[in-house]
């Protein structure tokens, strides 16, 4: 269990020592694919009530919480929900 421990600590200094650019860089691809797939899931949830409302209707924080009134109205899995979410904040935070 000790080793295991150890090799724990070990491992996750070992993957904050390694390359922070491209640490990075991977956070930063993950948040275009996130954005891709809001933008193409956007229309298909957010239009069945009442029109798509654009991200630039509403600062980041506020969109915070409207996703999570709306995600529930709309029943859609957790994943969708931060793909949208990206995608109406644009980039802001
Ligand atoms: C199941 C139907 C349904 C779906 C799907 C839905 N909405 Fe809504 N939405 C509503 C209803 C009903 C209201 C108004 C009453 C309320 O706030 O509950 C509303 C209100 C809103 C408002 C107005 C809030 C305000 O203060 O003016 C925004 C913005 C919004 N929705 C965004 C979205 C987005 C973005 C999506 C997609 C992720 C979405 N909605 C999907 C039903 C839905």
């Amino acid at each position: 269990m000790r080793k295991i421990a150890w090799l724990l600590v070990a491992l996750v200094i070992g993957m904050g020592g390694l390359h922070p650019g491209a640490v990075y860089a991977q956070k930063e691809a993950d948040k275009r694919q996130l954005f891709r797939e809001g933008a193409r899931l956007w229309p298909v949830y957010c239009a069945q009530c009442h029109n798509a409302r654009p991200g630039s209707e509403f600062a980041p924080y506020q969109w915070d919480q409207i996703m999570m009134h709306m995600r529930g109205l709309s029943n859609m899995p957790a994943e969708n929900a931060r793909a949208i979410l990206e995608y109406l904040k644009g980039g802001r935070e």
